[in-house]
């Protein structure tokens, strides 16, 4: 482990998409690369940090010199995240899937020849960030992500209160902006103080920036 002022200092991370299975061969997904999260896992190590990094099936591999718990389903990283507490600071950086399939089984659909397409039932999955910031022995400092593709600010403002999280870091992932599963990022960091815009720069320099603020706070 580097040395710095995170030494001592134990950090969850969650990272990368959520896989919900349909049937064993079959799965629903989203677009997140794991990039973002990946380098705020590598900038917490590198300020001395210890680093639990619970990854979904991401695009990009797992940072060096951090704790990797691999996990498929959002059901599998709530598990990872309880496990892995307690903590000083959690960021949530998942792009975790709403909803899973219900009844997903051993045997692969398959078509009947009737010309229907199966229906598929959905639940809810657990909100793991939700969850773990009402826990009353919540991590310390508790972070957000929010995608929002309309009212930026606003929608992470109040999905601040809603989650019950300390900060949120809002990014706007309308197609034209390049943001997901690209190598920049434009991000707003919503604290209890108010929204403050950070500018366009990589991922790499926003986790650093990320992780001296997560540093300050936790001094
Ligand atoms: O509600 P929404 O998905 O927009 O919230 C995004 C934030 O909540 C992200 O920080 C994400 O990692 C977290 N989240 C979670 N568990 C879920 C859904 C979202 O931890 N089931």
């Amino acid at each position: 482990l580097a040395d710095g002022p995170l030494t001592g200092r134990h950090i969850l991370i969650t990272s990368g998409p959520t896989h919900e299975p349909i049937d064993p061969v079959r799965y629903i997904a989203n677009r997140s690369s794991g990039a973002q999260g990946t380098a705020i896992a590598a900038a917490l190590a590198g300020m001395g940090a210890r680093v639990t990094f619970v990854t979904g099936p991401a695009a990009v591999p797992p940072p060096q010199g951090v704790a990797v718990v691999r996990v498929e389903t959002a059901a599998q990283m709530a598990q990872a995240v309880e496990a892995a507490l307690p903590a000083d600071a959690a960021v949530f950086a998942a792009a975790v899937a709403d909803w899973h399939v219900v009844g997903a089984g051993a045997s692969k659909l398959k078509k009947d020849g009737s010309g229907k397409p199966p229906a598929l039932a959905f639940a809810e999955n657990p909100d793991i960030l939700k969850t773990v910031a009402h826990r009353p022995d919540r991590p310390r400092l508790v972070i957000g992500f929010a995608a929002e593709t309309d009212d930026v600010v606003r929608n992470a403002t109040d999905k601040r209160a809603r989650k019950g999280c300390d900060w949120i870091l809002a990014n706007d992932v309308r197609p034209e902006t390049g943001i997901m599963g690209g190598t920049d990022n434009a991000l707003t960091l919503i604290t209890a103080e108010g929204a403050e815009d950070w500018p366009r720069m990589t991922k790499d320099q926003a986790a650093r920036r990320l992780a001296h603020r997560i540093a300050e706070a936790l001094a």
